[in-house]
């Protein structure tokens, strides 16, 4: 199998689509972390969240990811905005050797996605304040992705996807 690419970023960064539309480009398919982890668990990250705590849905995120790799069967896989701040979870895509891409979204295009979807999706960031300090603290845990895409409010996902292709 080619090299697997790892799609990562804040919160409605649009990591979701951009995965999804680079598998159409790429003709290949894509996993999305949290789908993933709705599928096996029957809840949302942000039900496990809200019900569990956050320090139960990164364990249960980082077995979904070690699962995800060792399963071999997507080659472009989307993460939640957290999974890649975790160092273990950055250990597994270094173990599968994927290539890493963080979409590196103004956090004023993110607050403007996430205050428009429901608020009961994205329980780690319930205020602009609490959004604004997850965003600042994790940029240079994002900044260790082996690329960057600068992403700004203008770009469609196709625009981006074919900025990735040529990485690939
Ligand atoms: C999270 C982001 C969410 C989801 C969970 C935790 C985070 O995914 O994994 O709610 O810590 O940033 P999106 O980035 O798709 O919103």
């Amino acid at each position: 199998m080619d090299r697997r690419i790892v799609i990562l970023g804040f919160m409605a960064c649009g990591k979701t689509t951009v995965a999804s539309e680079l598998a159409r480009q790429l003709e290949c398919d894509f996993t999305d972390l949290d789908a993933f982890i709705t599928q096996r668990c029957g809840r949302s990250p942000a039900e496990i969240i809200q019900q569990d705590g956050e320090d139960s849905f990164r364990e249960l995120e980082t077995l979904a990811l070690r699962d995800v790799l060792q399963q071999n069967d997507a080659r472009v896989i989307a993460l939640g905005g957290g999974t890649w701040t975790v160092p273990a979870n950055r250990t597994l895509t270094g173990l599968h050797d994927c290539m890493t891409v963080w979409l590196d979204a103004p956090f004023d295009l993110c607050w403007q996605r996430i205050t428009e979807s429901n608020e009961t999706v994205r329980p780690l960031a319930p205020d602009h304040a609490k959004a604004l300090g997850r965003y600042e603290a994790r940029r240079a845990a994002y900044a260790l992705a082996e690329h960057r895409i600068v992403i700004s409010a203008s770009d469609d996902q196709e625009t981006i996807s074919s900025q990735i292709v040529p990485l690939c």
